[in-house]
């Protein structure tokens, strides 16, 4: 009957936009993660009496925490599944928020947020994963970057969130409150069906079938997308294999890698991590203003973002990570050479942040979904499993060094040259950028892989020739 095909639909749509809303949620808990410890790190440090390496370390514990737990996930995600996956992480999220806001000491302290790395972690692998194996074929590209706009949703709301427990100082408040999402999340997930696609992997194909019936318009779509995965699934996981006896392979994994370190080493999370301290060292002394200028650094953000998410698919990879360099470098490049000659006025003292908010914007609009992006195109389907484990887990890693220097980088270079470093870095990535990273708008996924594997230099993967 027409009406009853009506109502199915409906609750299909519903049943899709409540999956994709949940994995969503993951995407904002690991946003609010990363941008909570801005605004509580200068009263944690004044509370526990901590040295500047002990900050370094409060802040990057989580990034360990992090990593291992993105080269855990890429196992458990396949060997139980991304939904039980996505659990484990929302369990590990709620117990290590509650741990740290209760921390009686910066050592519990730096544990808790070692759990909270790995709940992180995982959610980074799984949800984008999740997501991608279970929106409709329309829609799955603009998945990653609405995740990635979700975890900058994550950071802002954490700044305001900051903000607002910063009048009366009270750090633990600000660290414990992400218990609600978590809590949200958990609950949310048990009523989360599997991953058609790993269901299938798994050789459960009526499952499938029955989740993909839930979630698609008719039973032919339903049908079609199963055969597709049937198809797809000929093709064996077997990364670590191919990355011993195919050079080739080798390439794409190095490639991987090479991208998440220029997208940490850009410097962004320095001022994600440390924003507050940085208002400070710009001559905003006041911790009101230090705090909402970190709130306009994180909306700022938030907007860039819709930038890239008009950008990719228009200009594409390269230039607009091209543009995206050139911007931040200005950005760290003037910043650093404001703090070299001294902020004595209120204009200079504005005019530094705006070359704050340029790198800022230089950074969202370009690396920071672009790179996620590139990282899912390039690996050929046999080793995807393997070259995004090994690039996610690069992305906390260099994340953590990154986090665990910027102190003693400003304690032993000075302020000037710091930023200065990373201005150069920023250079140079325009310079490896068109070495070696390719252009993969508009090309398929197969097409590029047999580029890869013909052994085109890797900036040609993505020709059409
Ligand atoms: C990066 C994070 C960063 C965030 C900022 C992400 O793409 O991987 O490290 O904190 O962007 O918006």
């Amino acid at each position: 009957m027409p009406g009853n095909t009506q109502k199915s639909r409906t609750s299909n749509k519903a049943m899709t936009l409540f999956v994709c809303f949940l994995a969503a949620l993951a995407g904002l808990l690991f946003g609010l993660d990363i941008g909570v410890i801005a605004g509580a790190l200068p009263f944690i440090a004044k509370d526990f009496n901590v040295t500047a390496h002990q900050q370094e370390w409060i802040v990057s514990s989580m990034m360990f925490g992090a990593a291992v737990g993105a080269i855990g996930s890429g196992w458990m995600s396949s060997r139980l599944g991304r939904k039980k996956s996505l659990m484990a992480g929302a369990i590990l999220f709620v117990i290590g928020s509650l741990w740290s806001a209760m921390s009686p000491n910066p050592e519990m302290l730096i544990w808790a947020r070692v759990l909270l790395g790995l709940a992180v972690g995982i959610a980074s692998y799984t949800a984008p994963l999740y997501l991608s194996e279970i929106a409709p074929e329309k829609i799955r590209g603009s998945m990653i970057s609405l995740y990635q706009l979700m975890i900058t949703i994550g950071i802002l709301g954490a700044y305001l969130s900051d903000t607002a427990f910063s009048f009366t100082g009270n750090w633990r408040w600000m660290l414990g409150v992400i218990t609600i999402p978590a809590l949200l999340l958990l609950i949310g997930v048990f009523f989360l069906p599997n991953s058609p696609r790993w269901l299938a992997a798994k050789g459960n194909f009526r499952d499938a079938q029955r989740v993909l019936d839930r979630l698609r318009d008719t039973s032919e779509q339903a049908k079609r997308e199963l055969d597709e995965i049937r198809e797809s699934l000929k093709i064996k996981q077997s990364g670590w294999g191919l990355f011993k006896e195919n050079s080739n392979f080798r390439r794409a994994v190095f490639l991987g890698i090479l991208l998440q370190v220029m997208q940490q080493f850009t410097g962004m999370n320095v001022i994600m991590y440390y924003a507050p301290k940085i208002f400070e060292i710009a001559g905003f002394s006041n911790t009101t203003e230090q705090m909402w200028g970190t709130v306009i650094v994180g909306l700022v953000n938030v907007l860039a973002t819709f930038i890239a998410i008009g950008l990719v698919d228009r200009w594409g990879r390269k230039p607009t990570l091209i543009l995206g360099f050139m911007v931040m470098a200005a950005g760290m490049g003037i910043l650093g050479t404001m703090l070299h000659i001294g902020i004595d006025s209120q204009g200079a003292q504005y005019f530094a942040i705006g070359m704050l908010l340029m790198f800022i914007v230089g950074f969202a609009m370009s690396a920071g979904p672009l790179i996620w992006v590139l990282c899912s195109e390039i690996q050929p389907l046999k080793g995807r499993d393997f070259g995004i484990t090994v690039s996610t887990t690069t992305n906390w890693i260099a994340n953590m060094i990154v986090g665990a220097t910027f102190l003693t980088m400003l304690n032993t270079l000075g302020n000037a040259s710091t930023f200065w470093v990373y201005a150069l870095l920023n250079l140079f990535f325009i310079l490896l950028t068109v070495m070696l990273i390719p252009e993969t708008k508009n090309i398929s996924l197969e097409h590029i892989e047999r580029n890869l594997m013909k052994g085109k230099k890797l900036r040609d993967i993505g020709s059409q020739n």
